[in-house]
């Protein structure tokens, strides 16, 4: 198609680095609608006759329903869908089809086609996270009051719910849902008509093909119209932050679904067994998840490291922006879809997370503050005194909430027996009371909050 000035052709190597047509196929639907609104306008501005618009546009219409029954055709010596696409119209239609191209480039179709990709994708992302966290805010739900240890460093720190957990990670979600938002928000204006980099000659109506595409308007520029790919970066970046919490909630998957913690057990639809040792019970999901965030993460940095050394306006190395684009998507797809999974599916062993969280003396802040809030004594001086009676209960091998009354006013005679309301893990979750807070009330208010967020959406 661009043969004109050559007296050979490519050679074979040439043929098969230059052609993007192996990955770039996935743009039809795109590619055909962006044509679509392109020749809609071409026609109404006179810039074709109206015969041969209406041609092409029944040309395409017919090109699109042989690839969705057969696929589409992948010819190295086409190169990419455009060419390939515009290749069946002509022989669909004959001579007409030659000009659909008028007033277009491939660069400025290829930045409109990866823009409505884009958009696309942004909202299925959206929507399966959006599913997630509804999965989560029904598991939150249930166990709004279920007491487990709360963590930091790995180790015992305070009692929390799991509702609250699990909450932390709707929160988490919900700010990649924000970020998603906003990339599309920014993405969503139109490079068609652009050309190959500088405008054109003919009076293209540019307003035209940008609303009947679904776009805000047009791009302002045109230079930046065909070079730009930060609405892909854009997306990846909101992938990938979106793969760390899940990676990190599958994390947590793999820790809880061991046998020295065995808070979880997870069901036989999202485990493997081991070939050789029978009782496995393997969290290989969790475990891909938490893998498939690296790769999303590669797919990021090869994007930005193809386009940071790029002058204006379109460099053929772009046509690379595709591949890592689409492999993030297809595996945060998966991770989104797997987590959703697991979180509906798995049973929470609250007996095991209640029985740790009492015993990892998780209460030893209450006793200090209790002895702060009724004794008057300054917090460091409390923090001291319980550390001492930790020791106490942990050299008698009992619970703090297991310690005589003696043996505490051993340690501070200022103790008495009311520091028993507190010393419970119930009682230390109950109390924290603070907007934000493990309190299953504030739990509650927090699912009631979240609940009523997801359904605006929906209005
Ligand atoms: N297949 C190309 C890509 O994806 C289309 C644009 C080609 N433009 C060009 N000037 N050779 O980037």
């Amino acid at each position: 198609m661009w043969g004109g000035r050559f007296a050979e052709g490519p050679s074979a190597v040439m043929r098969e680095i230059n052609a993007s047509i192996p990955f770039d196929k996935r743009l039809w639907r795109q590619d055909i609608a962006g044509s679509q609104a392109h020749v809609a306008m071409l026609g109404k501005q006179g810039i074709v006759s109206s015969e041969d618009a209406q041609a092409i546009s029944e040309g395409l219409d017919a090109v699109a329903s042989d690839f969705e029954a057969d696929g589409v055709p992948v010819d190295y010596a086409l190169e990419d869908i455009h060419m390939v696409t515009e290749n069946a119209l002509s022989e669909k239609i004959g001579e007409a089809a030659g000009r659909l191209h008028t007033a277009r480039s491939r660069n400025d179709q290829v930045a409109t086609d990866f823009r409505l990709w884009t958009r696309d994708a942004i909202d299925e992302a959206s929507a399966g996270l959006k599913a997630l966290q509804t999965a989560l805010l029904a598991r939150a739900e249930e166990h709004a009051d279920s007491v487990m240890p709360g963590f930091t460093h790995l180790q015992s720190a305070q009692p929390v719910t799991l509702g609250h957990h699990l909450m932390a990670y709707y929160e988490m979600f919900a700010r990649d849902r924000a970020r998603l938002a906003d990339a599309r928000a920014r993405l969503n204006l139109c490079p068609l008509g652009a050309a190959a980099l500088a405008g054109t000659g003919f009076p293209i109506d540019r307003e035209a093909t940008a609303s009947a595409l679904g776009f805000d308007g047009p791009t302002r520029n045109s230079l930046d119209s065909v070079s730009d790919r930060d609405f892909a970066i854009e997306y990846l970046t909101a992938a990938v932050q979106a793969s760390l919490h899940l990676s990190r909630l599958a994390e947590e998957f793999v820790i809880w679904a061991s046998q020295p913690f065995g808070f979880v057990s997870l069901s036989d639809q999202w485990s493997t067994g081991s070939s050789i040792m029978p009782q496995k019970r393997n969290p290989d999901a969790a475990e891909l998840v938490r893998g498939h965030a690296g790769r999303i993460m590669g797919c990021m940095t090869s994007l930005m490291v193809s386009m940071k050394g790029l002058p204006l306006a379109y460099s053929k190395d772009m046509q690379d922006d595709k591949p890592p684009v689409f492999e993030a998507h297809d595996l945060l797809g998966l991770c989104i879809a797997a987590m959703t999974g697991m979180v509906e599916s798995a049973s929470f062993r609250t007996d095991r997370m209640r029985g740790l969280a009492e015993s990892g003396f998780a209460t030893a802040t209450d006793l200090a503050d209790w002895l702060v809030r009724e004794a008057g004594v300054p917090f460091r001086q409390a923090h001291h005194i319980t550390g001492r009676a930790v020791a106490r209960a942990e050299a008698d091998g009992v619970r703090l909430d297991q310690l005589p009354l003696e043996a505490l006013r051993e340690v501070d005679d200022r103790i008495d027996q009311r520091v028993y309301d507190v010393l419970s893990v119930d009682a230390s979750v109950a109390s924290r009371m603070s907007f934000g807070g493990t309190a299953p009330s504030r739990v509650r208010e927090a699912i009631a909050a979240a609940r009523k967020t997801l359904e605006e959406e929906d209005r």
